[in-house]
C-alpha cells in the first residue's frame, strides 16, 4: 500500500495503482473522457489533470494527466488546485468549440457523459463567436446511429471498436480539427459489438437507433435488473420500458460474466417483448374449432376440469423458462411425467456436459476467467454465433502472453498507448478446430477444417499427445501430426489453458474429446478451463432439475393422462412434424403457456399468456453453471402472467399439498431448494421479497421520472397508484431506497453528478473492479478437485466420404439462429436467407451453381434450398443454417442426399 496526500489529507491506496482511478475509488470526481477502465489510458484529452507537489514545500508543482502517472508513495495532490481547475475547464471548452448546442434535442441528453463533465468542471458560458465546424452523418446499419458532430476526438470509439473488439470497419480520418469518426462510406457495422459504441462514446455521437424509433428520456425509463436470454452465457443487462413497452437494452456490470458489454443480439433484441402478436389474453378453443377470449371465470372453470384430485397431466418443459416455471410444471405432473421440452440430440448433448461438469475435476471458466486465459482450443463451435461475448472474452485472452512483456518491462498494463508499442498487433496462442471458417479465424495461430467425426479425433490426439493415458486416434497426415503437436505444446505451455467447446457441431464425440483434452492438461500440467457452449439461456439449469427428452415423451405410455402441458416451447422445432402430430394426438386437453404464437399453439385447447422476461420473475442458470435472477422491469398490458403463476392456480386446482403455500417466486423456490439440492444456493442470490433498506423497497423508477399523472389523463387525471410487486424488493415507483442497493437490485447507475453510465465506478469496489459487496449471481457447479481423470475411451473412426452421401452441420448466425431476437426488426434485417452452403468441389460434382435449388433429403423428409458456396467446408459436408424462419426442423444425425432440383430424386 502507499499514502498519498490529496488537498494535504492522507490516503492509502494500492502502491502502482492508475492515479486516475485510485482517485475515483477514494469517491473523488474528477472528470476524464479518454480512459476507460476496459481500455485504459491514452492520455489523449487532457482532462484528469491533477497538481503534482514536489514536497509540502512546494506550492507551485506541475499539472499531470492522473490516468497516465502510477501511484507512488507520499505522492503530494491536488485536485482543487486554482490552476489545475482552470486548465481543465479551459480543456472542455477546447473540447466544446465544435459541439453543437443541441442537448435539448440530442439523444445522449439527461445521461451524457460530456454534459456531467461539462457541469463538473465550472464551463458555464460559450465564448466562441466562430461558425462551427460541421460533419455528414453515415449510415452505419440498423441498430447505431452516427452524428459526428457532437464528437469530442476521445478515440474510445476507435480503440473499443478496433482494438478491443476487432472490428475493421470503423476508423479515425483525416486531420486537425477535421478527424472524422465512421467507415470509410456509409454501410452496416460489421462488428457483433457495434452496439456498446452507444455506451463507449461519452457524448451522443453513437446512440442507440432502436430506442430513437420510440424515443423517450433516460430519465422516463422504468428498469430492472434483467438477464439475456438470447444465448447460454447469461449476460446481465438493464432493460427500460416506458408506456408498456420496451424502449431499450442496456449493459447491467457484472464483473465475472459481461463485464462492461454485451453483444448486438443482446442489445438489441427485445423488440419481440413489443410484438403486436403477443399472446396477451387467454384464448380458448371451442367446440366448433374455433379460438376465443377466455374470461379468468372460464379459465378457472375449464382448470378445475382437468385438475381434479387424482388427474393425470404430462409435463413439456423449456430450456428458455425460469427453473420456478420449470419447477411448478414439474411439482404439478410429477418427475415421471416431466420432460424437458429438448429434443433427443440437444438432451443427449446437455446432459453430457452437465455430467462432465458437475462430476469431473475440471473448473467451468466465467467470462472473467476466459479473459485471463493465455492459450485457448476452440474445438467444433463458433462461438461468435452461438455465444457472442466468448468472442470478445477471447480477443481479450490472446492479449494475456504479449501483456507479459509489459509486466517484464514494469509497464502497468493500464498504458494502452505503451502497450501498443511494446506489444505491436502480438497476439497469444489461439487455435480454432471448426466445421466451417469462423470470425475467430482473422486472430486464430492456426485452424484446422473438418466434419464433426474428425474434429473430435483431433481433439482426441491432442490429450493423447498430452498425457498417454488419454486414447489415442491415428490416422493423420504429417502436417496434422505437426498441428496437434503445436496445440499441445502451446496448452501445456500456458499458465491458464482454456478449451472451449459446446453443443454447435452436434456431436458427443467432440464434447468428449474437449473434456478429454482438459483433463489431460489438469493430470500432467495445470488446472485447465473447460467451457462448453449451451443452447439455451436455461439449458444447464434445466438438465440440472432432471427429466427426460422430448422423443422420451413421445414414446412414453402416457395413457393414463389426457392433459399435456406445454411450458414456452413450439415442439415442431424439436421433431419432425408426423412424431409431434402423434404425439399431440394422444391428448385430450393440450394447454401451452406461450408469449408468441407458434405451430404448436394452433394445436392447443387453451392458450394462456406468459410474460417474457421483461415481463417475469425468475432463475436462469448460464454455461457456467451460475444461477442468476432476473426481475420484472414492468407489469405487461392484459392477462400476462409469469408461467410459474399460472401453473399456480392449476397446482391449486389439483389440491397439491405443497402448492397450497405458494403465493410469490420465493415460496417456489423454498420447495425447489428441499426438493433440489443443488439448487440449495438459490435463495441465496438475491434479497427475498420481504427485504427493506430502512423500511424502503428498491425503485425501478429514477427520482427525474416525469409526468406519471399525465400518462393516464385520456383515463383519469388523478395518478393512479402504482402496482404491487410482492415478488421482489423492487417498486413500481419513484419513491423508495435512493443510495446503493444490494448489486443484485442495482435498477441503474446514479450518483450525484454522475448521469451517464460511468456513474458505475461509484458501484464498485474499486474502479473496474467487482461490485460492492459481490458481482450478482451463484455457481452451483464446482470442480471435483484431485478426481482422476476418466478418460472418454472411444475414439471414432475417420469420417470417410460416401458419394452421394453429405453429413450435415448446423451454421448459425448471431442474427437469425435464436427465434426471439429474429422478431426484431433490426436484427431481422441482418439475418441470412434460408440456404444450403457446400464447397466448391461438391457443387462442380452436383453440377450446381450459387442460388441453384437443390433438394435435401433425409430420412423420408425433403426441403428445397438454394445453393451457397462455403469453400471452408471440407468435401462432404453441407453446411445447414440453424434456427432461420423458413427452416424446417432438421435432423443433424442424419446423413443426406442432395439432389439438383432438376433432376429426379432417388
Ligand atoms: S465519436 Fe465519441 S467515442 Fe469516438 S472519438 Fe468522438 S466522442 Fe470519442
Ligand atoms: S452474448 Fe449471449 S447472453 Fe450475452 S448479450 Fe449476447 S446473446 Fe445475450
Ligand atoms: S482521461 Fe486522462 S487524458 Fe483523457
Amino acid at each position: 500500500m502507499a499514502t498519498i496526500y490529496i488537498e494535504n489529507k492522507p490516503y492509502d491506496v494500492k502502491e502502482g495503482r492508475n492515479l486516475l482511478e485510485a482517485c475515483l475509488d477514494l469517491g473523488f470526481d474528477v472528470p476524464y473522457f479518454c480512459w476507460h477502465p476496459a481500455l485504459g489510458s491514452v492520455g489523449a484529452c487532457r482532462q484528469c489533470a491533477l497538481k503534482l507537489f514536489r514536497d509540502d514545500k512546494d506550492t507551485k508543482g506541475n499539472i499531470i494527466m492522473s490516468c497516465m502517472t502510477q501511484v507512488k508513495n507520499g505522492m503530494r495532490l491536488s485536485i482543487d488546485d486554482p490552476e489545475v481547475v482552470q486548465f481543465r475547464r479551459s480543456c472542455i471548452e477546447w473540447l466544446m468549440l465544435n459541439h453543437p448546442h443541441d442537448c435539448p434535442v440530442c439523444d445522449e441528453g439527461g445521461e451524457c457523459h460530456l454534459q456531467d463533465m461539462t457541469v463538473m468542471t465550472g464551463h458555464v458560458y460559450r465564448k466562441t463567436r466562430f461558425r462551427k465546424r460541421t460533419h455528414q452523418n453515415q449510415y452505419l446499419g440498423p441498430f447505431v446511429n452516427h452524428e459526428m458532430n457532437r464528437c469530442i476526438q476521445c478515440y474510445r470509439c476507435v480503440r473499443f471498436y478496433r482494438d478491443y473488439a476487432g472490428g475493421r470497419d470503423l476508423n479515425v480520418f483525416s486531420a486537425h480539427d477535421h478527424v472524422y469518426f465512421g467507415r470509410y462510406q456509409d454501410g452496416i457495422l460489421e462488428s457483433e459489438f457495434s452496439g456498446n459504441l452507444v455506451e463507449i462514446c461519452p457524448t451522443g455521437v453513437f446512440t442507440d437507433k432502436t430506442l430513437k424509433e420510440h424515443y423517450t428520456r433516460k430519465w422516463d425509463l422504468q428498469t430492472a435488473p434483467a438477464i439475456c436470454v438470447h444465448c447460454s452465457l447469461g449476460c446481465n443487462t438493464l432493460p427500460g420500458e416506458r408506456y408498456g413497452s420496451l424502449r431499450r437494452v442496456q449493459n447491467r456490470f457484472n464483473s465475472r460474466v459481461n463485464g462492461y458489454f454485451l453483444c448486438d443480439r443482446g442489445r438489441f433484441g427485445y423488440a419481440f417483448v413489443n410484438s403486436p402478436d403477443r399472446i396477451r389474453k387467454p384464448v380458448m378453443r371451442s367446440q366448433g374449432n374455433g379460438l376465443k377470449e377466455a374470461s379468468q371465470e372460464e379459465v378457472r372453470d375449464y382448470l378445475r376440469s382437468l385438475f381434479h384430485f387424482g388427474a393425470r397431466a404430462v409435463g413439456i418443459g423449456s430450456p428458455k423458462a425460469s427453473l420456478e416455471a420449470n419447477f411448478a410444471l414439474r411439482a404439478l405432473v410429477g418427475p415421471e411425467s416431466f420432460y424437458l421440452g429438448m429434443s433427443s440430440a440437444e438432451y443427449r448433448l446437455v446432459s453430457l456436459i452437465t455430467n462432465i461438469l458437475s462430476k469431473g475435476p475440471t473448473v467451468t471458466p466465467s467470462l472473467e476467467d476466459m479473459r485471463n486465459s493465455d492459450a485457448v482450443l476452440i474445438l467444433g463451435e463458433d462461438v461468435t454465433n452461438t455465444a457472442p461475448l466468448a468472442d470478445l472474452a477471447l480477443r481479450r485472452a490472446v492479449r494475456q502472453q504479449p501483456m507479459k512483456k509489459m509486466d517484464a518491462a514494469g509497464i502497468p498494463r493500464w498504458n494502452n498507448l505503451a502497450v501498443g508499442y511494446v506489444t505491436q498487433d502480438e497476439k497469444g496462442p489461439l487455435f480454432v478446430a471448426s466445421s466451417a471458417r469462423t470470425k475467430l479465424d482473422d486472430i486464430a495461430t492456426a485452424t484446422y477444417r473438418a466434419a464433426p467425426n474428425d474434429l473430435a479425433r483431433f481433439g482426441f490426439a491432442i490429450a493423447h499427445a498430452l498425457h498417454n493415458e488419454a486414447p489415442q486416434a491415428g490416422e493423420f497426415s504429417e502436417g496434422e501430426l505437426s498441428l496437434i503437436n503445436n496445440i499441445a505444446t502451446a496448452l501445456k505451455n500456458a499458465d491458464r489453458p482454456l478449451i472451449v467447446s459446446g453443443t454447435g457441431c452436434r456431436s458427443e464425440l467432440v464434447i468428449q474429446a474437449a473434456a478429454n483434452i482438459a483433463w489431460a492438461l489438469n493430470a500432467t500440467t495445470h488446472p485447465a478451463g473447460l467451457s462448453y457452449i449451451l443452447p439455451e439461456c436455461n439449458s444447464l439449469g434445466l438438465m440440472l432439475m432432471g427429466g427426460s427428452s422430448i422423443e422420451e415423451a413421445f414414446a412414453a405410455d402416457n395413457a393414463h393422462a389426457e392433459t399435456l402441458v406445454i411450458l414456452e416451447r413450439d415442439l415442431y422445432k424439436l421433431a419432425g412434424k408426423p412424431s409431434v402430430d402423434a404425439f399431440l394426438a394422444k391428448f385430450r386437453h393440450i394447454i401451452l403457456l406461450d408469449c408468441l404464437p407458434s405451430e404448436t399453439a394452433s394445436k392447443a385447447e387453451l392458450l394462456l399468456p406468459s410474460a417474457t422476461f421483461a415481463e417475469g420473475d425468475g432463475t436462469l442458470v448460464n454455461n457456467e453453471g451460475r444461477a442468476q435472477r432476473f426481475y420484472r422491469v414492468f407489469v405487461a398490458s392484459g392477462t400476462v402472467r409469469d408461467s410459474w403463476n399460472w401453473i399456480i392456480d392449476m397446482l391449486k386446482e389439483a389440491g397439491n399439498p405443497d402448492a397450497a403455500a405458494w403465493s410469490t417466486i420465493d415460496d417456489i423456490n423454498k420447495t425447489m431448494v428441499d426438493d433440489i439440492p443443488i439448487f440449495r444456493a438459490i435463495p441465496r442470490i438475491s434479497p427475498p421479497a420481504g427485504f427493506r433498506i430502512s423500511g424502503m423497497k428498491v425503485p425501478r423508477q429514477p427520482h427525474r421520472y416525469s409526468g406519471r399523472t399525465a400518462m393516464q389523463s385520456a383515463i383519469s387525471v388523478h395518478e393512479p397508484k402504482s402496482p404491487e410487486d410482492s415478488d421482489s424488493p423492487l417498486a413500481f415507483t419513484m419513491e423508495g431506497y435512493e443510495n446503493m442497493p444490494p448489486p443484485s437490485l442495482i435498477t441503474r447507475y446514479w450518483t450525484p453528478g454522475w448521469n451517464s453510465v460511468q456513474a458505475l465506478s461509484k458501484f464498485q469496489d474499486e474502479v473496474g473492479g467487482p461490485l460492492r459487496g459481490r458481482d450478482p449471481g451463484i455457481r452451483l457447479i464446482e470442480p471435483h478437485e484431485g478426481v482422476a481423470p476418466q478418460y472418454f475411451m472411444k475414439v471414432p473412426r475417420p469420417a470417410g466420404h460416401k458419394a452421394k452421401e453429405w453429413t450435415g452441420v448446423p451454421l448459425y448466425h448471431i442474427f437469425g439462429s435464436e427465434e426471439w431476437s429474429m422478431l426484431s426488426p433490426a436484427v431481422a434485417e441482418l439475418a441470412p436467407l434460408p440456404h444450403l452452403a457446400l464447397n466448391s468441389e461438391d457443387m462442380k460434382h452436383l453440377k450446381v451453381a450459387e442460388e441453384d435449388m437443390v433438394t435435401l433429403t433425409w430420412n423420408g423428409e425433403r426441403f428445397h434450398l438454394p445453393v451457397r458456396q462455403e469453400d471452408s467446408l471440407p468435401k462432404g459436408v453441407a453446411g445447414l443454417p440453424f434456427g432461420l424462419p423458413g427452416m424446417k426442423w432438421i435432423d443433424f444425425d442424419a446423413r443426406y442426399r442432395i439432389t439438383p432440383m432438376e433432376q429426379k430424386q432417388s
